[in-house]
């Protein structure tokens, strides 16, 4: 689907890594059910990184429960290697306050959280969050020290349209001004095609890799000090894709929707991103 817009020929040869940190990250949406489940969930998550962490140290992992989850989560998980991320957070930076429903980032950095996502598309297109309100996040993120996972990605009819690259680029360049004041131990790109998203539909490892070479030429270009940062697929990874996407010169990792919702599934994209580093 992808390749009637972005040119295969431009896929890179192999390049070395240069020591990017590879993320597998696991965005479980409003899932499960019950604070017991996602206990279990993560618990058995942490096991599958156990397994992994000592051999292949440069693969991370993160899992994003949803906020009603996040402290049993973090507390069952105690001092366990696993990055534990926010989905969203308040897009002001006041601590606490008269404000009905938000959850501020410094709550979030006091409850163990390490990275929030910022920009996902079903932020953007489900509750309206335009450039101005995702600035705002991205901010009050950084500013309670948080790092920041910042989702862009284009819809079915702009990539149709062939306009899926300049979509990709404008919504990096919305954040240019503070994507130049962030360090590479700050900040995560997510290349998400919405179109990729929950449909079963991968955009092909080739495809998804050119992308990512276009978001890291214009990063390198107008941020030249994140020219090295880890570039994350997602879009409907599985197990069996990963391995494929792992292997990827521009894909540093991913970020995982509904198979990182059982530790089963999870575990061998894990295992595909450790193992792709020797
Ligand atoms: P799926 O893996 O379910 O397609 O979800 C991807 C995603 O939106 C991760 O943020």
């Amino acid at each position: 689907m992808m390749s009637d817009l972005l040119n295969l020929s431009q896929i890179s040869p192999v390049k070395p890594l240069l020591g990017r940190t590879r993320w597998v990250m696991g965005n479980w949406k409003m899932n499960p059910l019950t604070v017991q489940d996602a206990v279990m969930l993560a618990q058995g998550c942490q096991q599958r990184y156990a397994q992994c962490v000592e051999t292949y140290p440069q693969c991370r992992v993160g899992i994003a429960p949803g906020p009603l989850h996040l402290v049993s989560v973090a507390q069952a998980l105690g001092h366990l290697p696993m990055d534990l991320i926010a989905q969203d957070v308040a897009c002001h930076s006041m601590a606490t306050g008269a404000f009905t429903g938000d959850i501020s980032a410094p709550q979030l950095h006091a409850a163990g959280v390490r990275w929030v996502l910022v920009g996902h598309s079903e932020r953007r297109l489900v509750h309206g969050e335009h450039s101005s309100v995702l600035e705002a996040k991205l901010q009050a993120a950084i500013r309670a020290g948080l790092g920041v996972i910042l989702c862009v990605g284009e819809q079915l009819h702009e990539r149709e349209n062939g306009q899926a690259q300049v979509v990709v680029l404008a919504q990096l360049a919305a954040h240019l001004s503070s994507l130049q004041a962030l360090s590479t131990a700050q900040v995560l790109i997510a290349y998400e095609p919405v179109w990729a998203i929950g449909t079963g539909e991968t955009a092909s490892p080739g495809d998804a890799n050119v992308m990512h070479g276009i978001i890291r030429d214009y990063l390198t270009v107008q941020v030249p000090h994140l020219s090295q940062v880890s570039i994350l697929y997602g879009g409907s990874v599985k197990a069996d894709n990963a391995a494929a996407l792992a292997a990827c010169t521009d894909i540093d990792g991913v970020l995982v929707g509904g198979a990182a919702l059982e530790s089963g599934t999870f575990g061998p994209i894990i295992e595909a991103f450790a193992t792709a580093m020797v």
